[in-house]
Formats: C-alpha cells, sequence, structure tokens
C-alpha cells in the first residue's frame, strides 16, 4: 500500500473525526481520580464516542476487546481495561484511542497524572508531549518521514530518555492504520518524501528507562522491561501547504 492522500471533502471527514475524538479525550479526562476503574474510564469514553455517531475503532480490532487502550505507570501501550483495576494517587495513566466518522479515522492518546505526581513522572509526561511538538515541527510538505522520526527521537534522548522501539506511528484515513510506518527515532533512509493531504498518527512512546519492553501474557500490554514509568501523546495531523494541522486536538 501507498501513503493516500486525501481529497477537500475526505479532509472534511477527518477534521470531524479529529474534533470529536478531541471531545472523547476531555470527557475521559474529568473522570480520572484516585479509585476509578480502568473499567469505568472505557465506558465513558466509548458512550462519548457513540453519542456522536462514531465507532470505537480499537473495539474489535485485531481482537482488542475494550473500545480504550488504558495503560498504567511501566505500561506503555494497549492496556486492556479491567473492572478489577483501580487508579491511585501518583499513577500516571495513559489513554489512547481512534475512532471512525462517516468512514474516515482519527487517533490520539493522552498520558494524565492520577492526583499529585513525582517530579520526574510530571517530567516524562511534559517530554513526551515535547517529543510530538518537536517531530511535528518537520510534518510539512518536501520534507522527509525521517526528519520527525529523527526529531522526535534525539530530543527524548538529549533528555535522557528511553524511545519505545518496537511500536511506531502510523499513516491514518479510511483505515486507523495506513502506511507509512512512522518510527519515533532516527532511520537511515530519509522516506518518503511528505506532501499535503497525507494525514498522520504521530506517537511518542517515551521511557524513563530503557527502550526495551515486552509483552504481557494477556498479548496486548506492552510495558518496560525494566518497569520504569512510560508515557505516551498522540495525535492525528494533517500536512499542509503550510503549518501541520493537528486534527484531534481541540482549537482554541
Ligand atoms: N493508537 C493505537 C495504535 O495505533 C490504537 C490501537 S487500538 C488497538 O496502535 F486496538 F490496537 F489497541
Ligand atoms: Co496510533
Amino acid at each position: 500500500m501507498s501513503i493516500t492522500i486525501k481529497s477537500q471533502s475526505e479532509i472534511a471527514l477527518m477534521r470531524e473525526a479529529g474534533r470529536i475524538l478531541a471531545i472523547v479525550h476531555e470527557e475521559m479526562a474529568k473522570i480520572i481520580q484516585p479509585g476509578v476503574t480502568t473499567y469505568q474510564i472505557d465506558r465513558v469514553g466509548e458512550e462519548v464516542i457513540r453519542s456522536y455517531g462514531c465507532t470505537p475503532a480499537c473495539l474489535h480490532y485485531e481482537g482488542f476487546p475494550a473500545s480504550i487502550c488504558i495503560s498504567i505507570n511501566e505500561e506503555v501501550v494497549h492496556g486492556i481495561p479491567s473492572k478489577k483495576r483501580h487508579l491511585k494517587e501518583g499513577d500516571i495513566v495513559s489513554l489512547d484511542t481512534a475512532l471512525c466518522y462517516k468512514g474516515y479515522h482519527s487517533d490520539a492518546a493522552r498520558t494524565h497524572a492520577v492526583g499529585e505526581v513525582s517530579p520526574k513522572a510530571k517530567r516524562l509526561m511534559r517530554i513526551t508531549q515535547e517529543c510530538f511538538y518537536e517531530g511535528i515541527r518537520y510534518a510539512r510538505a518536501g520534507c522527509h518521514l525521517n526528519d520527525i522520526s529523527t526529531a522526535i527521537g534525539s530530543y527524548a534522548e538529549k533528555n535522557g530518555c528511553g524511545v519505545v522501539r518496537d511500536l511506531s506511528g502510523h499513516g491514518i484515513g479510511e483505515q486507523m492504520h495506513e502506511d507509512p510506518q512512522i518510527a519515533n527515532f532516527r532511520q537511515l533512509r530519509r522516506g518518503p518524501k511528505l506532501r499535503a493531504g497525507m494525514t498522520l498518527a504521530i506517537e511518542p512512546m517515551i521511557t524513563l528507562g530503557t527502550w526495551r519492553v515486552e509483552w504481557l501474557d494477556d498479548d496486548w500490554t506492552v510495558v518496560t522491561q525494566d518497569h520504569s514509568l512510560a508515557a505516551h501523546y498522540e495525535n492525528t495531523v494533517l500536512i499542509t501547504d503550510g503549518d501541520p494541522e493537528i486534527l484531534s486536538l481541540k482549537k482554541e
């Protein structure tokens, strides 16, 4: 498959999908507090997704059993919501979800603090978000894909953080996962040239320790091998002839 270029009418649908996804994240963020179960967060997220006539794209994707991926502390991504899992003071929790609106997808992730968290955890969340913004400085027509990857990886490493290598960002549109794969660290090839109309899910996954991860026995939950904290920040981004447009972020 090659990288799809969206038409103006497709871009309008991607924009609406992203606008709704930003609201979904906003509503989930409101209930984050000690004691809440990850199941409850999944319920709120899925209800909001459906209330806008969208479908939860993660639900049943390759067998994933829920609508929101919820990953706590050393869990990097793809944690499975559970009635038995309660958030506790000092945790950091990553919420990652995608939805489909009239045939077009949007994908975004946020990492939240539960109550008061350690200065280290706060710094990790900040750096992870900054990695995304470093990356999208190069999300411009005429740049190459690897410019984004290199910017993300070098910013994380400069700040002494680990960059997860086994998972990456991706193109997005009619499919949740389209070409290209977007590594969060420098590649040997410069990769495809970016063009207006491409839509990319850019998603740094950053740790306070190793880049090495492993999968739990549920075959979904990805954790850091050294159990260091991990954070995830993702948005769906449109390449334009000027500045990139972050589709899954609420417009001020
Ligand atoms: N943002 C996640 C990703 O691109 C969404 C995955 S949904 C899942 O991997 F069902 F695969 F978990
Ligand atoms: Co994604």
